[in-house]
């Protein structure tokens, strides 16, 4: 029987030396691979009590969509900064050169709303801190992070501190 991760393929100093890329589209086109990385994470949620799931663009999208739909609720996007059409709430991190921003909309979450936030990976957990603000300058709860994969070595946990992350495969590297 074929684990979730056997179907991620590893590519080795790509996109630059030392980095192995980890790579799901692997895991998306088969459809064994996604069932299995869809489900992983769904049992994770097994007597959770949310509202509404955020994911990170892009690839939180793939995996926050079915997993909001498998248990009958919402889903909210973290976009990109410049996508969304109406009032926003912005939030910067920083990447490894330089820094980006993504946006919520103001009225994607009510204040009280339980919230789980799910993205393929958390590396230095850069992207999944910020959005978690956002949410929370809305009024929303975090009661739960979710991710596919894990670099456990870029300690993206730290930044999390305080909050029940979860993911299907740890990594223990870079
Ligand atoms: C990747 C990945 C996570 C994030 C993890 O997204 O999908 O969202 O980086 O890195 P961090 O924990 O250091 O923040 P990327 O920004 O490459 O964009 P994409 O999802 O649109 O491919
Ligand atoms: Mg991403």
């Amino acid at each position: 029987m074929k684990k979730v991760e056997d179907y991620v393929r590893s590519i080795p100093d790509f996109p630059e030396p030392g980095i192995i890329f980890r790579d799901i589209t692997t895991v998306l086109q088969d459809p064994d691979g996604l069932k299995l990385a869809i489900d992983g994470l769904k049992e994770r949620l097994d007597g959770v009590d949310f509202d509404v799931v955020v994911g990170a663009e892009s690839r939180g999208f793939i995996f926050g969509a079915p997993l909001a739909y498998e248990f009958g609720k919402g889903f909210v996007p973290v976009r990109k900064k410049g996508k969304l059409p109406c009032e926003t709430v912005c939030a910067k991190y920083d990447l490894e050169y330089g820094s980006a921003e993504i946006e919520m909309h103001k009225d994607s979450i009510k204040p009280g709303q339980k919230v789980v936030v799910v993205d393929d990976l958390i590396a230095t957990g850069g992207t999944i801190e910020a959005a978690i603000k956002l949410i929370e300058s809305l009024g929303g709860e975090v009661v739960k992070v979710l991710f596919l994969m894990e670099l456990a070595g870029l300690n993206g946990r730290e930044k999390l501190k305080g909050y029940d992350v979860e993911s299907v495969i740890t990594y223990p590297g870079n």
